[in-house]
């Protein structure tokens, strides 16, 4: 493989074939030098190789593996959405994923990564709806060694599945294994446009779910011990919650929850002892956090259900 950045330079690539579909490209790739001069390349949807032609790629399609067997271990299956999660480590799968920053490239700006893939694991969704193959959906990566408490270094869905809450899935998913971790975690800087606004929205989201659970679920009420008390307006509730809890409960750093509270208007000083001292205190308004959060849940997009996941923090 030619690792000369000219590549990105020189490269022509204007569209890519998966899966009968073509799809722009959005920035350029370093994919080696011989297909500089192509505008198109057609890449295969389950092992994500690319070749010239769709001859040669009908041909690798009689007999890809990775068509009812991906790279690495599946961690996350859900059967009735019809998707799946598979952990693949770039040192024992460098070349599959090599090619998966190669596409991922074509759709982002700023990541630098393509071919020293060895210190990331990777995180795959494929659909399964078709029954008879694992087709590629999206992906993040993180890196398996970091001291920064990143826990998500890449994210990209392709644009044919695009706002259709595989991201927020993805998002959630990278949350998920902090929390089995016992770690907090924040997305690698700097986040693309698209990808501060899934953030955002995850981040605000995540709050929500929280509180919506402490507000209306009596179980987790009680399993939090929290005070919950009417204050003059008949609108508003008080919750004793904390900072920490509420980055304990989603997994998110400190910083990313202030800034979803700060998106819901929830954080407020007020005066404490006689007006001396300012305190922070956290305000939600149940009607809001109620329509937030049944809005969400009545979206059709799929949702992360925890016990799907089979997986343990590598030590
Ligand atoms: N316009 C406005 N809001 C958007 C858009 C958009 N084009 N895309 C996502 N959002 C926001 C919305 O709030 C959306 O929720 P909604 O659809 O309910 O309104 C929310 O983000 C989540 O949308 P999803 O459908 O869950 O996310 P999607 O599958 O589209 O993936 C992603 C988001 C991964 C960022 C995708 O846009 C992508 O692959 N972009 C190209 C690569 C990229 O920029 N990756 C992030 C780089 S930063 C990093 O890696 C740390
Ligand atoms: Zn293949």
């Amino acid at each position: 493989l030619n690792k000369n950045s000219n590549n990105i330079l020189n490269c022509k690539l204007k569209y890519i074939h998966f899966d009968n579909y073509e799809i722009d490209a959005w920035y350029k790739s370093p994919y080696p030098s011989q297909y500089n001069n192509n505008s198109i390349i057609f890449i295969c949807p389950h092992c994500l190789t690319y070749f010239n032609s769709s001859f040669t790629l009908n041909q690798h399609l009689t007999k890809c593996s990775f068509k009812t067997q991906p790279a690495g271990r599946e961690i996350y299956r859900d059967s009735k959405e019809n998707i799946s999660v598979f952990e693949i480590d770039g040192r024992k799968n460098v070349i599959f994923c090599q090619n998966l920053c190669l596409l991922a490239k074509l759709f982002l700006n700023s990541k630098t990564l393509y071919y020293d893939v060895e210190p990331f694991m990777f995180y795959v969704l494929y659909d399964f709806s078709s029954l008879t193959s694992f087709k590629f959906v999206g992906y993040f990566s993180k890196e398996k060694l970091n001291s920064t408490g990143y826990n998500l270094s890449c994210i990209m869905t392709l644009p044919i599945y695009q706002r259709r809450g595989f991201g927020n899935f993805l998002i959630d998913f990278s949350y998920l294994l902090s929390k089995r971790e016992f770690k907090l975690g924040t997305p690698e800087k700097p986040l693309s446009d698209l990808g501060l606004l899934s953030y955002r929205n995850y981040w605000k989201l995540s709050v929500i779910r929280e509180i919506y659970k402490l507000l209306f679920k009596t179980d987790d009420k009680l399993k939090f011990n929290k005070v919950i008390t009417n204050v003059k307006d008949s609108q508003l509730k008080e919750i004793n919650i904390s900072i920490d809890d509420l980055s304990n409960l989603t997994g998110m750093c400190h910083n990313d929850v202030i800034f979803a509270l700060e998106q819901l208007h929830s954080l407020i000083t007020y005066k404490y002892d006689d007006k001396k001292i300012n305190k922070f205190a956290l305000i939600f308004n149940p009607t809001l956090v109620k329509q937030l959060y049944t809005t969400w849940v009545k979206k059709t997009s799929v949702k992360l259900n925890n016990d799907y996941l089979i997986w343990k923090p590598i030590i």
